[in-house]
């Protein structure tokens, strides 16, 4: 199942591959021959869409990791990469949001480096800078392109109103945010200006981070796991969430199929407009996930799975990370 990007004329197969959690953020990195492999059997597997960050991995880590592994095999693969956030290349401490021209500039410059490549498909800006006018990034962002730098441009986490003076300046293949069985905020506002501009959606975190798996036990997680602090990981919540996965579980058995795949097939099923990025470091997981492609939801399933998002409890950022969002 491939789907375009925007208007960029590029058709790529509707799953991806999220990177992040090689690297960062799920507990200890995996480890760079491991990872590798799992890279290139992705590539195997027929997956061509790969998202990082410059921000996954304490010192840019996830984006050197793609560099070797799709050094040679550049032409097989689509990356897709952001900028925006800062950290702290030694401890890995967030120092805000930047999105400068300047910024724009160092960190692109960056990214092509350690990705080994002279052309970015897709260049993101990962949080939107409420210092910068979206303007003035965008103006940044289409001088990468007329540059040849970068293929197309995208916004991850921003509002309607903020896609809209985006695309006003340059068109916007993409916004990438999370969306999910549990967490379809976006649907209000930013959905229907990706639809008004042409932009696809890029679903992250389709399976909730692992929690709609159905295979997820909050036991496993390591304690620098940032899932920790998810309020929707932690106590109460956590259990009321876990129990509504349930229902997700009785519907997969139906279809002899994962939960996970009915998490995928659920977003999958929201419109040629949408492509995903479910991450995984394993194997067994990314042919799971591929599965879901053979999953069709008759109208009453997708109508039982659309009501449970009212049900979930919890924000799906701390603090912090809800500042960031809808930006
Ligand atoms: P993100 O976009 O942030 O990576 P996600 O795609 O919703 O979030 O979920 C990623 C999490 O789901 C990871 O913890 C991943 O764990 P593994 O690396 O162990 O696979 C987990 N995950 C992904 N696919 C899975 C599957 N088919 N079954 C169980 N867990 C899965």
């Amino acid at each position: 199942m491939r789907r375009a990007l925007g208007n960029t004329g590029v058709a790529l197969p509707a799953i991806g591959l999220g990177c992040m959690g090689l690297s960062d953020f799920y507990g200890p990195p995996t480890e760079r021959r491991a990872a590798i492999r799992l890279l290139h059997q992705a590539i195997d597997l027929g997956v061509t869409h790969f998202d990082t960050a410059e921000i996954y991995g304490i010192g840019s880590t996830n984006e050197a990791l793609l560099g070797e592994a799709f050094g040679d095999r550049r032409d097989k693969v689509f990356i897709a990469t952001k900028f925006g956030p800062l950290r702290d290349p030694a401890t890995g401490e967030s120092l805000g949001i930047d999105g400068s021209a300047k910024n724009c500039r160092r960190a692109v410059e960056g990214s092509l480096r350690r990705l080994r490549t002279d052309v970015i498909d897709l260049y993101y800006l990962h949080r939107v800078d409420p210092k910068t006018p979206i303007e003035h990034t965008v103006e940044a962002m289409a001088a990468l392109v007329a540059e040849g730098k970068v293929r197309a441009i995208g916004l991850s986490e921003a509002s309607a109103d903020t896609i809209r003076r985006a695309a006003a300046i340059h068109p916007v293949a993409a916004v990438q945010s999370e969306y999910s069985i549990f967490s379809r905020d976006i649907e209000a506002s930013v959905i229907p200006a990706c639809l008004d501009v042409g932009a696809s959606l890029v679903a992250y975190s389709p399976l909730g981070r692992g929690m709609l798996s159905g295979r997820f036990t909050k036991d496993a997680l390591s304690g620098d796991d940032r899932r920790n602090a998810v309020p929707r990981y932690q106590g109460d919540a956590y259990s009321a969430n876990i129990a509504l996965v349930d229902e997700i579980q009785s519907l997969a058995a139906a279809h002899a199929c994962s939960a996970a795949q009915v998490a995928l097939a659920w977003v999958l099923g929201r419109g040629e407009h949408v492509l995903t990025i479910p991450g995984t470091t394993k194997l067994a997981n990314l042919e799971t996930n591929l599965g879901a492609y053979g999953i069709a939801l008759a109208d009453e399933e997708t109508a039982t799975l659309d009501r449970l998002a009212d049900r979930v409890t919890g924000n799906r950022y701390d603090e912090y990370g809800m500042t960031t969002i809808n930006g």
